[in-house]
This record gives structure tokens, C-alpha cells and sequence, in this order.
């Protein structure tokens, strides 16, 4: 620990997952944190205040007007003293509350006088969470520059199964560890990302569609956020769920609706890196009914989509820098390279699919970089994650001599 950040209050409110809180509590002891834990009655009802003290070795604080504790104004001063807020689980109530300021009890109070960064894992029912109230409550919190660490989807204490379950500790932990120890050359960074493939639709049932599964994207988008950066990640349908708070995404379906929501926010970004499979072409008309089989043939009309790329590379400032992707089966690297100029993009991230292991549906790629003057950086056949923290440590000292 020598950050110096080693100041961790837990908010835990009423819901079946304050259980795991003592798990948190016990993990952050664990790696050398001080705790102090606010938790609100309702919580009280799910664990007890001896088994808060003991394990965070630091009296609970609960009730705004405490006799005890005149001399202090303690939301106050441990809102002061706190690096951090993670307040888990985060039950409908209390999300409700911070996002509108209400003030009724010690957390909520304590909340609104926090002046380092709060942390929320929502814990609740899948309708409860799925509310539109509740999501828009979330989204008020995100607005406030509050990172939410998303429930995730699994069997829930009421009996059935979807997103609500709060976030096992150990990953909250992490986020939480990472923010606050971790390397941070990203921060202050904007960084876009494109992944997954698109769907183009011929009727109401088919698309056209490909392989690509979005695990790159994702990865690097994890990556980004873990080192800092403000991510927007605009995907095109996939599997996959993202878990760091500072990752907005952005779900699309469509090539057309990637271009959009990437033109949107791309002249705000400091790092674009494209590694969506984007449809190259689209149906030039989607058939209103489903198309039945009366005839022999079919004959689609294909137009070309918009190239996002190079869109970008056409618009780009001088101090943003932009990644492209090529997956190529012949004269890989003269057409990659041929590729990063057209598109004008500052680096191209080559992938050969003659490579065992890399590609499509793998866990693991092996990729070279290729930067506009010629540097390279191949790297090995390794996991996906691994090479998402390559592009961006190269990114990294590339921008950085730039800038330099
Ligand atoms: N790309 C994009 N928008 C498109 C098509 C591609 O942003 N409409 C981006 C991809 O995300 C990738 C790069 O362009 O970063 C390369 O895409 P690729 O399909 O391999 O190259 P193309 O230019 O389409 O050339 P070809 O298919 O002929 O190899």
C-alpha cells in the first residue's frame, strides 16, 4: 500500500447481500485498509453490529444523532477522513436517496458530504432493478461521477433468477483496489472503443451477422478503465457483460447505429480504438414481413456500410489517437499497412486467422502493431486480456513521445 489511499468507509443498507459486506470488510482488512462501516437499521437486521466491530476492528457508526459522539460531526469528519465510499449493497431506497439528495439517516447523510470518489453495488430484485425509476436513478448517480459496480445475473434470494445479485466482494474489491493503487496512466484519459459484430437485418428474423465474439473490445475496454480512463464502449450484440463502473456502454445493433453513436462522442475522446467486425455491407432495404420460400432464388441487394474508421481518421484532431484493426488471410502485412493509411489511423492492430488460437471465439490472439512510421510490437500467442494491456501500454508510450 503506498498510495497513501488506504481509507475505505462501507455503507451497507438493507438487503440480503449485507452478508457478503463482511466478506468485503474482511478483504480489505486483509490487504492493510482501514474500515469503518456505516450501516443503516435495516441492515441491522441482516448482520450485527458486534460482527461489523470485530472484523473492521472500528465502531459502526448508525445513528445520525449518537449521544456519545457530541463532540464530533460524524458524517462529517468520517466522510473526511475516508479515501473512499463503497456503499454494498445499494438497495433501491438508498440509491434513490443519494440521487436525490435526501439526507434522513447517517449513510445518506454521509453520502452527500463525501468528497473522494463512491463506489455503488446495487443489490436487489430483477424487477426491482429493471424498473425504470430505479435505472434512472442509477443513471442520475453515473451523472454525478458515481461508479456503479453492475449486479450481475444469477439466482437471487427471492427465488428467481436474473440481474440484481450484487457483485461478488472479491470483484468489488478489485475495482475498488485497482482504483485506488492501481497504475493509473490512463487517468484523465477519454478512451472509445468499438466491439463485437453488427447485425445487418434482410427481415424482421435474419440478419447478417459474423463470428466476432466483442472478448478483444471488451478486454481492452476493461483495461482502459482498470488504468483510469473514462471508457465509452459501443458494442454490437454480444454475450458478454462489462464490470468496471467507468465503462459506459453503449449497445447497438446495426453498422448504421455503431457510426452513429460513435460520431456522437468521437470528437470528445483522447484514444479511439476500432475493434468492432463492422458489417462492410447491409441489405439495401429490410423486407417489412418475413421472406418466405417461394421462389427458387433470392437475390439480396447489398450496399456498402459507412467505414467508421476512416471516418474518424478523415476528422481527427492532431492530439487524438486512433487504432484500427485488420484481420487479414494474405499479404497480411502490406495490407494492414495499406489499411492504416487509407483509414489514416495512427496504428493497426494486425490478426492473422493463420494463427492456431488467435482470431474468432478464442480466449487467446496473437496480434503485431504497426504504427504510420513503421514501428512494430508483435506480440505472443497469449489471452486476450493480456494483449488488450499490450495495445494499450503501446498506445501509451506512443502518445506519450508525442506528446513529449
Ligand atoms: N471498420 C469500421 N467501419 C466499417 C468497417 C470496418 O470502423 N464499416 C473498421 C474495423 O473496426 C477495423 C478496420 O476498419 O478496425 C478494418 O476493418 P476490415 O473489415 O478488416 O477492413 P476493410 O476496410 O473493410 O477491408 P477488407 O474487408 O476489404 O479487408
Amino acid at each position: 500500500m503506498d498510495t497513501g489511499r488506504n481509507h475505505i468507509v462501507i455503507g451497507i443498507t438493507g438487503g440480503i447481500a449485507a452478508y457478503k459486506s463482511l466478506l468485503l470488510i474482511r478483504l480489505f482488512k486483509k490487504h492493510g485498509y482501514e474500515v469503518k462501516v456505516t450501516a443503516t437499521r435495516h441492515a441491522l437486521e441482516f448482520v450485527t453490529p458486534l460482527t461489523i466491530e470485530t472484523l473492521s476492528q472500528n465502531k459502526l457508526y448508525t445513528e445520525l444523532f449518537d449521544p456519545t459522539e457530541h463532540r464530533d460531526v460524524q458524517h462529517v469528519s468520517m466522510a473526511d477522513w475516508a479515501d473512499c465510499v463503497v456503499v454494498a449493497p445499494a438497495t433501491a431506497n438508498i440509491i434513490g436517496k443519494y440521487a436525490h439528495g435526501i439526507a434522513d439517516d447517517a449513510l445518506s447523510t454521509l453520502l452527500l458530504a463525501a468528497r473522494g470518489p463512491v463506489f455503488v453495488a446495487p443489490a436487489m430484485n430483477d424487477r426491482m432493478f429493471a424498473e425504470p425509476t430505479v435505472q434512472h436513478n442509477i443513471e442520475l448517480l453515473r451523472q454525478k461521477g458515481c461508479r456503479i459496480i453492475e449486479p450481475q445475473s444469477g439466482f437471487l434470494a427471492c427465488g428467481t433468477t436474473g440481474t440484481g445479485r450484487m457483485e461478488e466482494p472479491e470483484q468489488i474489491f478489485a475495482v475498488v483496489d485497482q482504483f485506488l493503487q492501481g497504475e493509473q496512466f490512463l487517468a484523465g484519459k477519454r478512451v472509445m472503443i468499438t466491439a463485437g459484430p453488427t447485425y445487418e437485418p434482410i427481415d424482421p428474423v435474419r440478419f447478417i451477422g459474423n463470428h466476432s465474439s466483442g472478448l478483444m473490445g471488451f478486454s481492452i475496454a476493461e483495461a482502459a478503465a482498470e488504468w483510469g480512463a473514462e471508457v465509452t464502449l459501443v458494442t454490437g450484440p454480444t454475450n458478454l457483460s462489462t464490470h468496471h463502473p467507468a465503462i459506459r456502454r453503449v449497445d447497438v445493433t446495426t453498422a448504421a447505429q455503431m457510426f452513429e453513436q460513435c460520431m456522437a462522442v468521437a470528437d470528445q475522446q483522447d484514444i479511439m480504438v476500432m475493434s468492432a467486425a463492422v458489417a462492410d455491407f447491409t441489405p439495401e432495404q429490410t423486407a417489412p414481413e418475413k421472406i418466405k420460400k417461394t421462389t427458387d432464388h433470392l437475390d439480396l441487394h447489398l450496399v456498402k456500410t459507412r467505414d467508421i474508421l476512416a471516418t474518424i481518421g478523415q476528422q481527427k484532431r492532431a492530439d487524438q489517437f486512433l487504432v484500427g484493426f485488420a484481420l487479414e488471410t494474405e499479404n497480411e502485412k502490406a495490407n494492414a499497412l495499406k489499411k492504416l493509411h487509407t483509414k489514416n489511423a495512427d496504428m493497426i492492430v494486425l490478426n492473422s486467422l493463420r494463427t492456431e488460437g488467435a482470431g474468432f471465439r478464442t480466449q487467446t490472439n496473437k496480434v503485431l502493431m504497426i504504427t504510420r512510421d513503421e514501428q512494430t510490437r508483435e506480440s505472443e500467442l497469449k489471452d486476450k486480456k493480456e494483449i488488450a494491456c499490450d495495445i494499450l501500454r503501446f498506445v501509451h508510450e506512443l502518445t506519450n513521445s508525442k506528446e513529449a
